[in-house]
């Protein structure tokens, strides 16, 4: 619901490219994935074909994002931080040499360029509270990603307040503006 209001104000300015992850899932990082990231990432190693195989979902999900400029996570709180999925998404676009390298003065983002909005809900976490693992952790990765500007909008604590047409409002009058910043 939220993320329509993102949807009706940036559809007819840009082309979106929406992946919803409960369909089209990230890849679990299993062993064979693991071992052929490690292998391809880490130490530089030429894969077989069938390695190959096992990273072409994490490099499917880590190319949406390298050749976009912009990118929309939507998702609920999930006991204090985000659902699984969205974290696994994280494990398979975070690689080394590509989302990030290695210098001597520790990680460097390789994303930069890019900006990031989060649209979030909850039923009673206050964004930010100490109870808000997400939102910390993701102005982290950003961060780390290398990303210029992260900008965190939602709606927190549904269940006290409800779904107040003032604060639904106020959030698309947000959206509004930051889909005017970025496509004009
Ligand atoms: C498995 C599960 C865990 C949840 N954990 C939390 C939580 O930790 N904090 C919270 O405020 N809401 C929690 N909720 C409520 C959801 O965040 C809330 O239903 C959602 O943000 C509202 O969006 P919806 O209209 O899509 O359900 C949880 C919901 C589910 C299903």
């Amino acid at each position: 619901m939220f993320l329509d209001e993102f949807l009706k104000a940036a559809s007819s300015k840009s082309k979106l490219n929406i992946v919803d992850l409960a369909k089209s899932p990230p890849d679990l990082m299993n062993s064979d994935t693991v071992t052929a990231y490690v292998k391809r990432n880490l130490k530089n190693q030429i894969l077989s074909d069938s390695e190959k195989k096992h990273l072409e979902i994490m490099d499917k999900f880590y190319t949406q994002i390298d050749s976009a400029d912009y990118l929309v996570l939507a998702f609920p709180i999930y006991n204090f931080f985000m659902p699984g999925l969205i974290k696994l998404w994280i494990d398979n676009v975070t690689q080394a040499g590509k989302t990030f390298t290695s210098t001597e003065y520790g990680p460097k983002g390789l994303w930069n360029g890019k900006q990031a909005l989060v649209i979030n809900t909850s039923g009673s976490t206050l964004k930010e509270s100490a109870l808000d693992f997400s939102t910390p952790y993701l102005k982290f990765i950003f961060k780390y990603w290398g990303l210029d500007e992260a900008i965190f909008q939602g709606l927190f604590a549904l269940r006290f307040s409800g779904v107040m047409e003032e604060k639904v409002s106020e959030f698309r009058t947000q959206i509004q503006k930051i889909v005017s910043k970025w496509y004009g």
